[in-house]
Order: C-alpha cells, then structure tokens, then sequence
C-alpha cells in the first residue's frame, strides 16, 4: 500500500538538552553537519513520501526556516562560486506546498501532537516519525511501508530491561520471518516489574485512520499525557496491530549519550574525517585506562 504522508511531532520542548534548546529546536541540533529533523524528512522521502507535516509549537521557527529558501545565503555562495556547498544548502527544497506545519499549543504528550494533524490527513494510513530516533542507514520506514497490510504497525526492538520505563512496550505474539511480530498487548512507560516484554517501541509508526477516532476522546495516560502508545493499543482486536524489528542501528538522540554517540557513528563514515577521528579515539581511549 502507498502511504502518502508523513506526521513529524516537534513540539516536544527539549528539556534534556537545556541550554542548548533555550531558543534552539532540539531538532535542529546537528549530527555532523545536518539537524535531526533533516535526517528523518530524508528518511520519509526515501520511502516515497510526498506530503510532511510537522506538528510545532512556540519557539520552532527555525525548523520551518530550515525547509526553505535562504536568499541571503544562496546569492551570496551563488556569487563566490560555491556551487557545491550551494546545492547542499537547497538539497531539501521539495516540491512547493508539501512542507505543512501545524501548531501544537500545549504539550500534552505524543498522541495529543499526533491528533493535532488530524485536519491534515485524510482517510488514509499516515507514517510516523519521531527525529530524536535516529536510524542510521535511513530505510526503516520504506522497510516499514513495503511490509504493511492494514492496521497498525510500529518499529520495534529489544532494549535492556533497566531501561523499558522509558518506552512504550509490547506484549509480543506470534512472529514471521519477515521480521514482523503480532503485538498482542502495549504499554507506556511501564515499571520494570511490569513490562510485558524488554521489546520496545521506537519512533516510527504506521497508524491507521481509526486512531485519530480514538485520540478525539483526549485520554490521559502516563504522565498525565495523551499517548499515541494509548490510542493505539485500544485498537488491537479491531485491527491488525504489529512490531516490525527493524535491523538498521538506531541512536536515541533524545539522550545526550546517544546523541554523542550518533555523532561518532555517523563522522566516523565521512572519509575526511574517517582516520582523524579514529587515531583520536583510540588515543582518548588509550589514555583513559
Ligand atoms: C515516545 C513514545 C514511546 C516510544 C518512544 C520511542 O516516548 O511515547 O512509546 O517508545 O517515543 O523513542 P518519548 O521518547 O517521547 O518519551
């Protein structure tokens, strides 16, 4: 099935990277040289999709800036020549009017961010994408949307026990050997003792229409917050709902562990900085033990 359209939450407020989100998105924070939220837009037109609808607040101008032309910029490296660098600062320029933005006006979690784009979609399966979940290699979603059927799909994969409280967890079922595990049961955010499961969910999703139905009814969940991993677990049973364990390496770049080590993992594939950033490595490394 062709999913047209893609919902990018990024509302959130980025405490954990404080000061640096004071007046910053925390998507816009680099790995390497290109912001999270590039990254995942990459990754969804990869996967054929056309329309991007991003879910802001206050203070997120700068991703809407980023997705546009920079005339200042562009004339002056269009004048020096610089058709190189030229090109990377126009290469996410899309097809006019596929850039949509809406405003979430309070932060009252995931689901309540997903369901402010329900203007925007129509009666159709939407992907996904949370930037902070940074997939290296890019395909995940495009895995995702050539896998789905109908119902509900979420990525999934096995964490370490100790840190299941900081994702939604599924209770698992029966697996194909495309990777594909019939959810059975979902929950957010649960203690250790109750997790179902160490498989967690990962930010990229395929929902079906059906859960903006339920998101309208704005329950509460963990922290008080309307929860995607909510609305979705009420429609197991109704629908199909399945994990797909994805195998591309993926950085929670909502850590700043994760964060530092995306930024490692992805300088670490440029061939200018390739052998640099290794001997330093290795020398940091040698000169801590
Ligand atoms: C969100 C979802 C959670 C999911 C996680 C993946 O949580 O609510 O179910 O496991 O993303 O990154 P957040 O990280 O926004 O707290």
């Amino acid at each position: 099935m062709k999913i047209k359209k893609a919902i990018f939450p990024v509302g959130g407020l980025g405490t954990r990277f404080l000061p640096a989100t004071k007046s910053m998105p925390k998507e816009m924070l680099p790995i390497v040289d290109k912001p999270l939220i590039q990254y995942a837009v990459e990754e969804a037109a990869n996967a054929g999709i056309e329309q991007f609808i991003f879910v802001t607040s206050r203070g997120k101008s700068a991703i809407e800036n980023h997705f546009d032309h920079s005339f200042e910029l562009e004339n002056n490296l269009l004048s020096k020549g610089k058709r190189q660098t030229l090109k990377t600062a126009q290469e996410m320029l899309k097809i006019p009017g596929s850039f949509a933005y809406v405003r979430q006006q309070e932060p009252a979690g995931l689901g309540h961010a997903v369901w402010c784009a329900r203007h925007l979609i129509g009666d159709e399966p939407v992907a996904i994408i949370l930037a902070d979940d940074l997939i290296y290699g890019g395909n995940t979603i495009k895995e995702m949307i050539a896998n789905y059927n109908s119902g509900n799909m979420l990525a999934v994969m096995d964490v370490d026990k100790k840190d299941v409280s900081s994702y939604g967890v599924i209770s698992p079922g029966n697996s194909n050997n495309n990777n594909i595990t019939e959810i059975l049961g979902l929950v957010e955010k649960p203690t250790t003792e109750n997790a179902p499961s160490n498989m967690a969910v990962v930010g990229r999703y395929i929902i079906e229409p059906a859960v903006f139905d339920v998101l309208e009814q704005q329950n509460r969940g963990a922290s008080n917050e309307i929860q995607l991993t909510d609305a979705i677990a009420s429609r197991i049973g109704a629908s199909n709902c399945v994990g797909y364990k994805f195998s591309e390496e993926r950085f929670d770049c909502g850590s700043k562990l994760g964060f530092i080590q995306a930024n490692i993992r992805f300088s670490i594939e440029r061939p200018e900085m390739k052998q640099n950033l290794k001997n330093w490595l290795k020398s940091e490394i040698v000169s801590d033990d």
